[in-house]
């Protein structure tokens, strides 16, 4: 939406990939990522949004039509907790189904035909950001469903002075990239993530062709991260944080940060990975080549570098290479090349390449004019 809100992509946590509806989804979790943003760093990283999915309500609306909070997950109400997380400097985000109901076999209630006064009510509590799924939709028609919240998310806002970030989740079904940049901020490109490399493959191939579609207030959304949720190397997930910031994806974290180890901090907070994911000319990267599982995806950067991703899609070692004018930059005697996860500077004449570990990335920056650093590169990542 071209309103001046998700200028880059939102940053922030989603409670879904790690808890789906299980009794951990609750006011003290929301509270603990809130804390943790602030005491571990993640906050002055840019993560901002703190989000609520689906199972957050009780199955029916009151007299008056109003959803109702869980009062086991949420017994001090939706209100209390977004203070609390404003407190902090931070945002809220909420979850509800542009249907009748949301997905969850419980039958969580809906906004299809409820979207005026549900967008009031989230409003009134101080939310800040929506997610919008596609659950029991009862075939009609989506650009007409997510335009209707979208207008009722206007109005609201309006109310209460409070702009809200609308997060379009109907999962690629009907091409939302051809009609949703004027809809929501963002729009999920595919189905639902898992925490395995064969899901967070399929979606990242599905996501990275859109690259045209993205820009600032209207993002490609390949779905949350699976960072520290235990089904992937640490090796995989760099590969998963790499790739989602040079398709400058939105970064909603999803592991339970509480009981995160040292090594899920460590790729989430890199803040020169985040750099590359929310640089202001909001370009989403492009594939370069991609032979034999060897992939080369290149971003432009808002002061003329960019941002080099070298992937590799095999299990075993390759060398991957490619070279500053294939990745769009101009003729120059040197570059300065920097690895953006061992943080080290090298220079180059142009060639740009590496030996990277099986299902692994090696994530550079460029700028023309050579730095410090030596020449060539002993970049072997993790090997
Ligand atoms: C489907 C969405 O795609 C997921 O991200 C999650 O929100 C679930 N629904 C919740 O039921």
């Amino acid at each position: 939406l071209p309103d001046g809100l998700a200028r880059t992509p939102p940053m922030g946590f989603n409670n879904w990939n790690s808890t789906h509806c299980r009794a951990e989804f609750d006011h003290e979790m929301v509270k603990g990522i809130a804390d943790i943003f602030v005491e571990r760093g993640l906050k002055d990283a840019g993560y901002e949004y703190v989000n609520l999915d689906d199972c957050w309500a009780l199955p029916e609306r009151d007299a008056n039509g109003k959803l109702v909070p869980d009062p086991v997950r949420f017994p001090d109400g939706i209100k209390a907790v977004a203070d609390y997380v404003h407190a902090k400097g931070l945002k809220i985000g909420i979850y509800t189904s542009a249907g009748t109901k949301t997905c969850n076999p419980a039958g969580f209630p809906g906004a299809l035909g409820h979207e005026e006064s549900d967008a009031m009510q989230f409003a009134e509590w101080g939310i800040d950001y929506l997610k919008y799924d596609n659950c029991n939709n009862q075939g009609v028609d989506a650009v007409q469903r997510y335009t209707r919240m979208r207008d009722a998310l206007r109005a609201a806002s309006e109310t209460t002075g409070r702009p809200i970030v609308y997060s379009i989740c109907e999962w690629g079904q009907n091409e939302p990239w051809e009609w949703a940049a004027d809809v929501g901020h963002l729009w999920r490109t595919t189905g639902d993530i898992s925490d395995n490399w064969s899901s967070m493959l399929g979606i990242m191939k599905q996501n990275l062709p859109l690259a045209e579609y993205a820009g600032p207030g209207h993002w490609n959304d390949p779905d949350m991260l699976e960072v520290g949720n235990g089904g992937m190397t640490d090796t995989e997930y760099r590969t998963h944080f790499s790739m989602w910031s040079i398709m400058a994806a939105p970064l909603l974290i999803g592991s339970d940060l509480r009981t995160a180890d040292e090594a899920t901090f460590e790729i989430l907070g890199n803040e020169e990975v985040i750099a590359v994911d929310q640089d202001p000319l909001g370009r989403q990267g492009a594939v370069v080549s991609a032979d034999d599982g060897r992939w080369v995806v290149a971003k432009e950067m808002a002061d003329g570098s960019r941002a080099v991703a070298l992937f590799n899609e095999s299990t075993a070692p390759q060398r991957i290479s490619t070279t500053a004018e294939a990745v769009g930059l101009p003729a120059a005697d040197g570059y300065r090349m920097r690895d953006l996860w061992r943080h080290e500077d090298f220079n180059t004449g142009g060639g740009i390449s590496a030996t990277v570990p099986g299902h692994g990335t090696v994530l550079y920056r460029l700028w023309p004019g050579a730095g410090a650093g030596s020449y060539p590169p002993a970049a072997e990542f993790g090997a």
